[in-house]
């Protein structure tokens, strides 16, 4: 990883981006940011409220805006939302400022760690399993293109995904 550039988190809801980003961002001496808290800081309102007030077309604007403003620094770590990577635009953006890591996870792990969550308009609905694997087949190639890294989360503790990463990089 060029030393100058960011670190870029991708990957599926539950995948485990921001609780890895913060770990690394400690042991790398580096700046942490979320692109959903920033997002929901800076718009007053949950990502819930900008779906349902904006579209999801609404919420998209917003994510590529804020993800091209803070990308233009550097030292960043930087944890994303799983849909970042649908705008192509954004997929340029990330891979021409960042080593980008790709956190995987299968679908039964999303939904034991997703199993309480209420905040995600995207799984706001009984079939959440569905859901998950129809976003997964369509986002995969996806992931796959701006992945500079692919690390498996499947049965790993957020120690174990840091570890490996800061081994790979
Ligand atoms: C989304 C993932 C969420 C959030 C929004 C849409 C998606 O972020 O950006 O609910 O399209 O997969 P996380 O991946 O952090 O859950």
């Amino acid at each position: 990883m060029n030393p100058a550039s960011n670190l870029i988190l991708v990957g599926p809801m539950g995948a485990g981006k921001s609780t890895l980003a913060t770990r690394l961002a400690t042991r790398l001496r580096l700046r942490a940011i979320d692109l959903d808290h920033e997002l929901v800081r800076r718009a007053g309102a949950s990502v819930a409220a900008i779906f349902a007030d904006e579209g999801e077309a609404g919420f998209r604007a917003r994510e590529s805006a804020l993800l091209a403003e803070l990308l233009a620094d550097d030292g960043l770590v930087l944890s994303t939302g799983g849909g970042v990577v649908l705008d192509p635009a954004n997929r340029a953006c990330v891979s021409a400022r960042g080593f980008v890591v790709h956190l995987q996870v299968g679908v039964a792990a999303q939904l034991l760690r997703l199993a309480d969550d209420t905040s995600r308009p995207l799984l706001a609905r009984d079939d959440r399993e569905s859901v998950l694997r129809e976003l997964a087949q369509a986002r995969a190639p996806l992931y796959a293109q701006v992945a500079d890294l692919a690390i498996d989360t499947d049965g790993l503790s957020a120690d174990d995904v840091a570890n490996r990463l800061a081994d790979a990089l």
